[in-house]
């Protein structure tokens, strides 16, 4: 199944279900300091979960696209993507856990065709210090919907993180209970770490077995939040119910709400049963393309890390261009031209030195052109942005070498700080730097390196926060009044368009 059919079966099953359709919000969020991108589907509608009204109503349903740059350098294994598109559903104050589960179960296994014997689910064991129950209405639900598919499945509390999960799962357990380091879901992770006025809740989240060996260096036994590549999780259904109080208590919202996220990417996975995420179609179809121009073959274990960093990131850069964020030194757009290069430097790992993305970048338009025609209008653009990019790529190339070679010092030893001046002036990424130096049998100081990255990543953190934050530089009478014209200028605009 197609990714783009599992979008449209998903639009239109919330669609039957009373949602009104939204579009994808941008990469960048709206009036939101907290990230430089949007990391989750329910990023755009954090105001309706903390009460304010939605225009299109009380029941909501898009398919949001979302990046995650913290992520960047986790792409090259079988799941890691840093875009993607989550689909998401969203009940503010309007229907309840139990229409949610029994949805989403019939979704996936009767909409999307996956098998309800290869489905997992979590739910939360409570917090008695903060006052928040077990959630075993929604385990006993799902024991239930698995019931009436014959398949008999047990509940058990899986343990916690500080024992290893060491009791694994047993028998026909099907449904575990884990805390709220797993089970409890706010943009800022469990309820401790909740700051003030966050909104967060309990969650359940599903699971899909690809039935592969457990791997003991990821812990004695496996269980559904095992990281050993058997389980994936595929859709997260959160109770977004609470508030975090300054006494550190958590107050209801106003609302119950319900805010389901479900990877796109990982659900078209879990459909044709493939534990390697770049196997589905838009990722294939690039794939393929790269293998033909590269004569090198995807399914070579040294090249795999390099197709699936191309693929990924040709896809994350043509969606950000034309969100309008373009390769600078900063910022969001220093995360953009980050990607690009490295797109392009393992390119030149294939043997690809020449114009990859502008190669690939059609491709990908294509692919998502139906959900989002933006991007077929603004093919022109992002053709022009990837060509200047690649053409600054090789003059980088030539010039960091040149450089490299300057810096390293009388030890033979680059420092980190060098390797950092590297890519903050010279733009030249550090893995190109590793990559060049260890054929030189140079050393680099990795840990001085990711010291003086985390320095320039508070400082543009920093600044972006400053940028972003909300209201206004003053508050004169003229700026105030400014201020409410743009306002009633915006809001005329989203009635008319
Ligand atoms: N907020 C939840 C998540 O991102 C569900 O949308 O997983």
């Amino acid at each position: 199944m197609k990714v783009s059919t599992i979008r449209e079966k998903y639009l239109a099953f919330c669609k039957k279900n009373g949602h009104a359709i939204v579009p994808s919000g941008q990469i960048v969020p709206e009036n939101d300091a907290t990230t430089l991108f949007t990391g989750s589907g329910m990023q755009p509608m954090v105001p309706y979960l903390l009460g304010e009204k939605h225009p299109e109503g009380t029941r909501i349903a898009d398919a949001q696209k979302c990046f995650r740059a913290e992520d960047i350098e986790e792409v090259g294994d079988n799941r890691h993507t840093t875009f993607f598109e989550m689909l998401g559903n969203w009940s503010f104050g309007d229907y309840t856990k139990e229409d949610q589960l029994r949805w989403i179960f019939t979704f996936l296994t009767q909409e999307v065709g996956i098998n309800p014997e290869r489905l997992y689910i979590t739910c939360f064991i409570g917090d008695i210090s903060s006052d928040l129950p077990k959630d075993e209405f929604s385990a006993n639900l799902w024991k239930e919907l698995f019931s009436a598919e014959g398949i008999e499945a047990k509940i058990a509390d899986i343990g916690s993180e500080a024992r290893g999960y060491k009791r694994g799962m047993n028998g026909k357990e099907r449904i575990f209970y884990y805390d709220g380091t797993k089970n409890w879901w706010s943009r800022a992770g469990k309820p401790d770490k909740m700051p003030v006025g966050e909104p967060g809740g309990p969650d359940s989240e599903m699971f899909y077995d690809f039935q592969t060996q457990h791997d003991t260096s990821y812990g004695e036994k496996c269980h559904p939040n095992c990281d050993c590549g058997r389980f994936m999780e595929i859709g997260n259904n959160v109770f977004m119910e609470f508030i975090k109080e300054a006494d550190s208590s958590f107050a209801p919202l106003p609302k119950k709400n319900i805010d389901f996220g479900g990877g796109l990417e990982r659900i078209a996975a879990a459909a044709i049963d493939s534990p390697d995420v770049y196997k589905i179609d838009i990722f294939d179809a690039i794939i393929k393309k790269l293998e033909k121009l590269s004569g090198k073959k995807y399914d070579t274990p040294e090249y795999q890390f390099a197709f699936r960093v191309i693929a990924d990131h040709a896809r994350g850069t043509v969606f950000m261009l034309s969100d309008g964020i373009f390769p600078s030194n900063k910022d969001q757009g220093y995360i953009v031209r980050r990607l690009m290069r490295r797109a392009m430097f393992y390119g030149t790992q294939l043997g690809l030195d020449d114009k990859i993305l502008e190669k690939v970048a059609p491709i990908v338009i294509d692919l998502h052109k139906d959900a989002y025609p933006r991007l077929e209008e603004d093919t022109a653009l992002i053709l022009r942005e990837v060509r200047n990019e690649e053409k600054k790529f090789h003059k980088t190339l030539e010039r960091g070498l040149r450089e490299l070679n300057k810096m390293i010092n009388m030890d033979g030893e680059l420092t980190g700080e060098d390797a950092f001046i590297l890519f903050t002036t010279y733009g030249f990424p550090l893995e190109m730097t590793v990559e060049v130096i260890e054929k030189k049998g140079i050393k680099i100081n990795h840990s001085e390196y990711a010291e003086e990255f985390e320095k320039h990543r508070k400082l543009s953190r920093t600044a972006s926060e400053g940028k972003f934050k909300g209201g206004l530089a003053d508050h004169s009478e003229k700026t105030t009044a400014l201020h409410t014209a743009t306002h009633l200028m915006l809001a005329g605009l989203r009635k008319e368009l």
